[in-house]
């Protein structure tokens, strides 16, 4: 059978880490997408770098536009980053292309989602984004597949690893936010505007994408309820800490009886819940349907392989024919929330 031909825009951590396992597993990949896979073109702002994995047999592109609209691409594999400019451009011109598009960008789908998915099915594509949320954890399929049977009555947890990170240093070492937060940084933990993290943004940006899919619901970022972990003190910890409680990040999305409810705020969770033993860089996220209960889902929420891993699950889905539209429902059913936002006083 023809191959599935991958035109990867981005090499940075997640497109090396795309490259590996197309690489490395090349064989089995065959066997379990009934066809073979390889990448054909890629692009990223430096051809240069030397990036540890062997880029010869690869077409280059600077613009990820011209590499979208290839036609030796079948799908169009996103891992750059940023909502305006090139990814957007990009990935329209990939769909209006004709190619089924991954993303690890939820920046992008938080923001232009419905949009996107819009286009998507009008030219008989999906757009598949496992890995822009909570990077290696399979929560997009577990929501539009495993748990299709399932009325969602809520889905929460912990969606930045850096806060989480963040949070638990301060738990540990007794120091305050501020010199926790400048460790991290000197980490590499932070993004490179870090009140993604810190503010709530990113882990909003995902809590917006999984709202839409378990309720059925257009995307509506703007409604999430929002607060960082700036405020956050030692002293809150130490009392939390006194009642049997940790702080965490925590979103949480339900539907109320005033609508929509999505809410990324610091949260007190019982010590001995599944939230509550969840320290440094993880992730966790938690659905609650009526007929499976509550299923727990811990893991990399970032890096290389997790994000990757992400990415191939859909590219392999893709290799097979499956086109689950991009919300788990066609774009047109998605309802407009009636968002809870202006909460209780
Ligand atoms: N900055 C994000 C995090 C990276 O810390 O979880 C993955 O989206």
């Amino acid at each position: 059978p023809a191959p599935l031909r991958i035109g990867l825009a981005g090499l940075g951590t997640v497109g090396v880490g795309v490259i590996k396992i197309v690489q490395q597993h090349a064989d089995m990949i065959a066997m379990r997408a009934g066809r073979p896979i390889t990448i054909t073109a890629v692009s990223a702002r430096d051809a240069t770098r030397d990036r540890g994995v062997d880029l010869s047999g690869f077409a280059w592109e600077s613009d990820p536009v011209a590499l979208a609209r290839r036609d030796d691409v079948d799908v169009f594999v996103e891992v750059m980053g940023g909502h305006e400019g090139a990814a957007k451009d990009a990935t329209e011109a990939a769909l209006a292309t004709g190619k089924d598009v991954v993303t690890a960008n939820k920046a992008l789908l938080a923001h232009y989602g419905q949009a996107l998915a819009d286009s998507a099915e009008a030219a008989g594509r999906t757009i598949r984004f496992e890995a822009a949320v909570a990077g290696g954890i399979p929560i997009i399929k577990a929501l539009t597949e495993g748990l299709a049977g399932n009325a969602i009555r809520r889905v929460m947890g912990v969606m930045n690893g850096t806060c989480n990170y963040i949070l638990t240093r301060m738990e540990d070492t007794g120091l305050p936010y501020d010199v926790v937060f400048e460790e991290a940084r000197a980490l590499g933990y932070l993004e490179a505007d870090p009140n993604l993290d810190v503010g709530g943004i990113d882990a909003s940006h995902k809590l917006s994408l999984l709202a839409s899919i378990a309720f059925g619901t257009q995307v509506s970022f703007d409604a999430v309820e929002m607060e960082g972990i700036g405020a956050v003190s030692i002293d809150d910890i130490r009392r939390a800490g006194d009642m049997g409680y940790r702080i965490k990040l925590l979103g949480v999305a339900q539907m109320t009886g005033r609508g929509l409810e999505q809410r990324m705020t610091p949260c007190l969770v019982p010590c001995d819940s599944p939230l509550g033993q969840l320290s440094g860089g993880t992730n966790m996220v938690v659905v609650e349907g009526d007929a499976v209960g509550q299923i727990v889902l811990r893991g990399a929420g970032a890096g290389q392989g997790p994000t990757a891993s992400a990415v191939m699950g859909d590219v392999i889905d893709l290799a097979r024919g499956i086109r689950t539209p991009t919300f788990g429902v066609p774009a047109a059913h998605l309802t407009v929330p009636v968002a809870a936002h202006s909460a209780a006083p």
